[in-house]
């Protein structure tokens, strides 16, 4: 199937090369190709240049956005929080119709650590995004876990522990679903609800980055106890 990641970051690397690795045909965006690939220096969390990853997996296509974005059946958003709603706008046209698997989170950086949410409490990421492209079926998931988790859940506990999807569309969700499941390997996941719901998990980011400190390590999950009423 042909796929498209929007993001070079660490999300859009493991993605990339778990697909890849399962045989279908992966275009991963960015801004300025060459300027991507020329990037010689580690980034912040100390992720190797991008050419040189790419080097490993050369077997993936890089391109620009709105390149990728026509490549993909299926999209992935794995871009940066502050900059999704102006990229994705301008892909409009390239995305219209299609399934748009959204990653990212509302996380700002521009004070420093610990980010703050610049979207939350009544409003979300997810909802924006739906909102500017009403033609696209954004399904918000992965993002309550760290990026290596969401293409290996079994190195937590053999999977043993929840995932989350939030969209308006009930089809989209069922396909995300399925490829949740059968290509990455999750079995506990929970549909939420519609794409307000995607306010609670992107403000999960904000215990998540507690935990990850109190536990020192990104590699955690939660699982959902529950007993039903009947019970
Ligand atoms: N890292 C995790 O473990 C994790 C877990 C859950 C959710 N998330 C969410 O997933 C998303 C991706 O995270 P990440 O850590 O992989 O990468 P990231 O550094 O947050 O984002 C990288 C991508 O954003 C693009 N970008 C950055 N600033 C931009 C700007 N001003 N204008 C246009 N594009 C811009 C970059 O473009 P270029 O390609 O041109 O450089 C790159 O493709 C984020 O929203 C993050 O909050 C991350």
């Amino acid at each position: 199937m042909k796929i498209a990641i929007l993001g070079t970051g660490m999300v859009g690397r493991v993605h990339a090369k778990k697909l890849t690795e399962l045989g279908h045909d992966v275009m991963i965006g960015t801004n300025d190709v060459k300027r991507t690939l020329e990037k010689s220096k580690s980034d912040v969390w100390g992720n190797p240049p991008f050419s040189e990853w790419h080097k490993m997996n050369s077997k993936i296509k890089i391109n620009t956005f709105s390149e990728a974005a026509s490549h993909g059946e299926i999209v992935i958003n794995a871009l940066k929080g502050v900059a999704c709603l102006d990229v994705l706008k301008k892909l409009k046209h390239n995305l219209n119709g299609k399934i748009l698997i959204d990653i990212s989170n509302p996380l700002d950086f521009s004070k420093g650590m610990p980010p703050t949410l610049f979207i939350c409490n009544n409003d979300s990421l997810g909802e924006q995004i739906q909102y500017a492209l009403p033609n696209v079926k954004v399904v918000k998931t992965f993002n309550t876990v760290n990026a290596m988790l969401q293409t290996n859940p079994k190195k937590l506990y053999e999977a043993e522990h929840h995932i989350f999807l939030s969209g308006n569309d009930k089809d989209a969700k069922e396909r995300v679903t399925e490829i949740i499941k059968k290509w990455y390997g999750w079995k506990h996941i929970i549909d939420l609800g519609d794409i307000t719901t995607s306010r609670s998990t992107e403000m999960f980011t904000s215990l998540w980055l507690s935990l990850s400190e109190a536990l020192k390590t990104p590699s955690f999950n939660i699982k959902i106890i529950y007993k039903t009423r009947k019970n």
